[in-house]
């Protein structure tokens, strides 16, 4: 079922198409190049989703250069691996433990935040994994939106990541993106993936009213 554009009046069903209904997991890419700035812009959309205490944990590692991608893909799982050589860009999402840092800045209003949670890395770290994993969400919608096609990706060695590509840093790996544009004899929305599409669940496999 659709949503009716017309009485909602929020999103036209090309976007919606876009975003959800057509977009797929993939890892087919043209040779086309994703920018620095196309990711920068796709940021300034995203970071306005919402995160606990406004704490915006989610950290990118954007790997383009051959020896990056190669370092890369040695801690990606079977077949990630070649994907991710295959991808224009692969983005690493991390989450931030000492995102509380920035908590001054983020969450002004909640003066005694930061010093609480800088004696509590337990507390730190649920937090920042959570809301890590929400704005990947949030950025895997936002890319798509921009049009540009994604595979994310978590089979992979994430403390061989880390210890490679984040070492002496509070980032913490839980997701890689592969990120691109359809390949050049792609048209339309639909997203070109190698398998038919599974089925979801409906509302009422989800939902309880009460
Ligand atoms: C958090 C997350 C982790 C995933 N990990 C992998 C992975 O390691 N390897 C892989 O090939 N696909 C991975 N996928 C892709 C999913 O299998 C895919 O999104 C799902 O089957 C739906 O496919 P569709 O988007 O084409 O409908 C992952 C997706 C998400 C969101």
């Amino acid at each position: 079922m659709s949503i009716d554009t017309s009485q909602s009046a929020v999103v036209s069903d090309e976007v919606l198409d876009l975003v959800f209904r057509e977009a797929r997991t993939v890892n087919t890419f043209s040779d086309e190049d994703v920018s620095d700035e196309q990711v920068r812009e796709v940021w300034e959309l995203v970071r306005w989703g919402p995160t606990a205490f406004n704490s915006l944990p989610m950290r990118m590692l954007l790997v383009r250069s051959t020896e990056a991608r190669e370092r890369l893909a040695s801690h990606m799982s079977g077949s990630n691996a070649a994907k991710t050589l295959r991808a224009p860009l692969s983005i690493v999402l991390a989450a931030d433990l000492d995102f509380h840092e920035h908590l001054p800045r983020l969450a002004p209003h909640l003066a005694a935040l930061r010093d609480q949670l800088a004696d509590a890395p337990d507390s730190r770290t649920a937090t920042s994994r959570d809301n890590t994993f929400l704005q990947a969400g949030y950025l895997v919608v936002g890319l798509r939106a921009a049009g540009l096609h994604v595979g994310p990706m978590t089979g992979f060695d994430a403390p061989g990541v880390d210890a490679d590509l984040f070492a002496g840093s509070p980032w913490r790996s839980i997701m890689v993106l592969n990120v691109g544009a359809a390949p050049a004899d792609h048209e339309g929305f639909s997203t070109p993936a190698t398998r038919d599409r599974q089925a979801r669940l409906d509302f009422e496999d989800v939902a309880r009213v009460v």
